[in-house]
């Protein structure tokens, strides 16, 4: 175990494929093995093709436009001559950095697409020459985290954007200004010029092509916001996001109107003064979530800050008219129609959202919250469309810590409905006559040590009096008390198996050296997957994982060994992280790469890589979710992976989290329904399946290791926990993966109150829960290092990567009898009936 240390750790979590690597090619062909398929050879397949067309048939509804005064999309008559300027135009990203990102055949950056578009880009010497900037910065960023103490300890470490002192051309006809910036797993964004901000060079530029061309967009290619204050001159913005494969093509296309935008920010876009510090972030020890259920725009709204953007906001090439068509109660269920009508000379497709303000009887309550939306079809000028959206109330209820109740209170709950958060009409109110226990449970979180924030609130007196009144008849209401008895029929042959055999099979597969097993060694079936669990000596077939969720993340090229196993011919570490690795490290790691001899027949998996989570939050599409998923069901199912390690659905808590781009919203809806659709779609496909992460409370990448998120047991339960709890109800997920941190100081996966009591009790989900890839840290902290045993005393059924120090631990526990038998077989069972049902093909 000498490797236990910050180096490992950060390779665990980065084994990213290199990029560059390329292979002598041999004949095409494809050969199915046992159920999954092996390709080889130069040819793009029908598959790659279809998921293309797919994607690209939706890709544009993941863009925003935030800002528009009817210059775009480009007419006929406009010039196809471009000046491109900003760091993304030739750098564009398609993803973020880390376990989140995907290997792609080829990706097309934004230069070439418009060029393969036919337009003339005016500005090659002037990206030539911010290439030799870049190159330039990048070499002194990476040499002075390797002057302090090892840039090792930097992983995952960002460069913010260089200052640049160049000549460009000021004005003109056609000017486009790519702007992006590079997140990831390991280290959160910086509220500095280069990274939040624009830079100096930035600014400029953009504020002198705005006032000097005729035409000026600007676009951003991140995963999330950037400060975009004071650029009044600047009257096209888009956020283009990162759509993985075709995050270029769709910018071309939104240009020239073969495709026009029709997201909505699924997270606020404003200064950043105006986002709270209510609650701590990024902290050097734990993290204190203050601000409780204040979050995202539900502390915008109640304390009606004037934001830039709000949440839900974003407009089209054309506009749009509503009108509530009508409104009703059924039982619990509210029903709202309305009348959406394209009055603009485009097509788009327009959302309507529906918010509920809930009353402050005992509770303080958020303006409001977001219960229900729908998307039109694409829709001509002047076509209408009715659009019905239906929520439960009880759905919505409050969690009452007092009494451990989720509660309707008493009093009277807006419901609204409009096309951003700040454009609403009051389309009904629903009368609640007395409190209403909805379901009874136990606060099961423990003390985060401080009480919630409740904000000061002028009450604006509302005229309601022209709005539909309707009363909650309380018998409507479905009332539930949670029981909390676990236990797990044990499988048979699970009792059959030695102690020896049922201690490996709650650990992860993993070889001698525990850096081989971190960086993904220990699998034998598929190049590049993240790992597998163990085979009892072929006894068992393993269950393969692959990460996510941008894409399946597998090895692009490989080749099979004498004894048939795969091996991933570019290793499993990413370029950015090769980089930075010191000479000794970087040997031990093309040391453990076995190298094909000249017959070997080289074969290649090439993923689609779908948008980034936050992008397809941002399409209000639940339509096209589902087809992501279904595309990555179906390369897993060819791939041969059954475990994929996504959707990740954290909350943007801060929209400083290095890998907020991986999760979908600030809002626990939204990212409950986009979870549910995309895992639908991997799991209508046999034996591939999901695996939620990371749960919960995971809202930082900073000390994500050995540090606590405190929060109330509110605010995990109505904001950290939500959307979990959506997707297991809605889409009944396979696997679950716990987090990292610590919830108000109890490792989440050594937590029963939280795995048993709350996952499996509260809100039925009885599939797999593996840890994330716990490495065990050296020295004297805090919080222990979690325990294999412990992960199984408390449910967990797979400890992850796993290693034979975790392996010596389960069999201690059970031999001191901290573990009782019945506790590893419950966990032992889930397995092996997975790995069962795999094997019937
Ligand atoms: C999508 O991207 C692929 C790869 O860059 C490209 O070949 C294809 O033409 C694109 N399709 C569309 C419709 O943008
Ligand atoms: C938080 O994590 C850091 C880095 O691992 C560690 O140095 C520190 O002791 C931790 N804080 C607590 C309260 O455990
Ligand atoms: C929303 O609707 C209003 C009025 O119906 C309209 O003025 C506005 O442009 C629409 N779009 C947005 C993003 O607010
Ligand atoms: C409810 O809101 C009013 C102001 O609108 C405030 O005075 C009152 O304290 C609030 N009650 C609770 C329980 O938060
Ligand atoms: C590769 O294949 C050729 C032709 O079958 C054979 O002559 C040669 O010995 C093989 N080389 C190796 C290294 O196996
Ligand atoms: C976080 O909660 C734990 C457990 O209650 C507590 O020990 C720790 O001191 C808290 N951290 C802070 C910064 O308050
Ligand atoms: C039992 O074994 C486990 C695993 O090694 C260890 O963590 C625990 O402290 C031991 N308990 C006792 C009472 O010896």
């Amino acid at each position: 175990m000498k490797f236990l240390n910050l180096i490992t750790i950060s390779i665990a979590i980065l084994f990213i494929n290199l990029a560059f690597a390329s292979s002598v090619e041999k004949r095409c062909f494809k050969k199915k093995n046992k159920g999954f398929t092996r390709f080889s050879g130069d040819e793009v397949y029908s598959y790659e093709k279809e998921h293309i067309k797919t994607l690209a048939s939706y890709s544009s509804e993941c863009t925003v436009l935030l800002k528009k005064n009817g210059d775009f999309p480009l007419t006929k008559e406009d010039t196809r001559k471009v000046y491109l300027y900003g760091n993304a135009v030739r750098k564009t990203l398609k993803g973020g950095t880390g376990s989140g990102d995907v290997n792609l055949r080829e990706f097309v950056n934004i230069e070439t697409a418009f060029t393969n578009a036919g337009f003339e880009v005016l500005t090659k010497d002037f990206i030539d020459a911010y290439d030799e900037v870049y190159e330039k910065a990048n070499k002194e960023f990476q040499e002075e985290l390797n002057n302090n103490g090892g840039g090792i300890l930097n992983m995952g470490a960002i460069m913010s954007e260089p200052e640049y002192d160049l000549p460009y051309v000021k004005e003109g006809d056609l000017a486009i200004y790519v702007l992006g910036r590079v997140s990831g797993e390991g280290t959160d964004r910086k509220p500095i010029k280069g990274d939040l901000f624009l830079t100096d060079t930035e600014r400029k530029m953009i504020n002198d092509l705005a006032k000097g061309f005729k035409k000026f967009m600007l676009v951003l290619n991140t995963g999330g916001p950037i400060d975009l204050s004071d650029l009044d001159d600047v009257k096209n913005i888009l956020i283009l996001s990162q759509l993985g494969v075709n995050t270029s093509n769709t910018l071309v296309d939104v240009i020239t109107g073969a495709k026009y935008p029709s997201g909505k920010l699924a997270t606020t876009w404003t200064k950043y003064e105006d986002y709270q510090t209510i609650g701590d972030f990024a902290e050097k020890d734990d993290t204190n979530y203050k601000e409780g259920i204040y979050v995202g725009y539900r502390y915008f709204d109640t304390v009606n800050t004037d934001v830039m953007y709000p949440f839900g906001f974003g407009l089209g090439y054309t506009d749009f008219e509503y009108e509530i068509k009508s409104s009703k109660l059924n039982g619990e269920t509210f029903e709202v129609k309305t009348n959406v009508k394209n009055v603009g000379k485009y097509k788009g497709k327009e959302v309507m959202e529906v918010y509920l303000s809930k009353p402050n009887t005992t509770l303080d309550e958020p303006y409001q919250i977001l219960v229900g939306f729908a998307k039109t079809d694409e829709l001509k000028p002047n076509k209408k469309q009715t659009l019905t959206i239906k929520f439960k109330l009880s759905d919505f209820a409050s969690y009452d810590t007092k009494t451990a109740t989720y509660i309707l209170d008493k009093g009277d709950y807006v419901v609204r409905v409009g096309n951003s958060s700040r454009n609403t009409k009051p389309c009904g109110v629903i009368k609640v006559e007395s409190r209403i226990d909805v379901r009874k449970v136990e606060n099961k979180l423990g003390d985060p040590g401080f009480e919630d924030y409740v904000p000061k609130i002028n009450s604006k007196k509302e005229d309601l009096s022209n709005v539909k009144t309707f009363t909650l008849n309380a018998k409507k209401v479905k009332k539930e008390t949670v029981d909390y008895d676990y236990s797990y029929p044990i499988a048979k042959e699970v009792k059959a198996l030695t102690l020896e055999e049922k201690a490996k099979l709650v650990i992860g597969g993993y070889v001698e050296d525990f850096i081989e097993s971190l960086i993904g060694a220990a699998v034998t079936t598929v190049a590049g997957a993240a790992a597998e669990t163990n085979t009892l000596d072929g006894k068992l077939k393993p269950i393969i994982m692959a990460d996510g969720p941008a894409g399946v993340r597998i090895a692009k090229s490989y080749f099979l060994d004498s004894d048939g196993k795969a091996h991933n011919l570019e290793g499993n570490l990413p370029e950015s992280m090769m980089s930075l690795l010191p000479p000794e490290m970087l040997q031990l790691v093309d040391a453990s790469m076995p190298k094909p001899s000249v017959n070997d027949t080289i074969y290649h998996q090439y993923a689609s890589a779908i948008p980034i989570g936050t992008a397809l939050a941002q399409s209000w599409n639940k339509e096209f979710a589902e087809a992501c998923g279904d595309i990555v069901g179906s390369e897993m199912v060819m791939f041969g992976v059954n475990l994929w390690l996504a959707p990740a659905l954290n909350i943007h808590r801060s929209i400083l989290c290095g890998r907020n781009f991986e999760y979908y919203s600030e809002d626990p809806f939204i990212s409950g329904i986009m979870a549910s659709a995309i895992t639908n779609g991997v799991q209508e496909h046999k034996n591939a399946f999901v695996t939620l992460k990371h749960f919960a409370a995971n809202n930082q990448e900073t000390n994500r290791y050995l540090n606590s998120s405190n929060v109330s047991e509110r605010a995990m339960r109505e904001i950290y926990l939500k959307a979990f709890e959506m997707a297991i109800k809605e889409a009944d997920p396979k696997a679950i993966m716990t987090s990292f941190n610590l919830l108000n100081g109890v490792h989440t996966s050594e937590s029963k109150e939280l795995t048993n009591d709350i996952l499996r009790h509260e809100f039925g989900f009885d599939g797999l829960v593996m840890t994330d890839w716990v490495i065990a840290m050296e020295g004297e902290y805090k919080y222990p290092n979690p325990s294999a045993s412990n992960v199984i005393k408390a449910t967990g059924d797979l400890f992850m990567p796993g290693s034979q120090a975790d392996y010596e631990n389960v069999l201690e526990a059970i031999k001191n009898k901290t573990l009782t038998m019945e506790e590893l077989e419950m966990a032992v069972t889930k397995i092996y009936k997975l790995s069962k049902q795999i094997e019937k093909k």
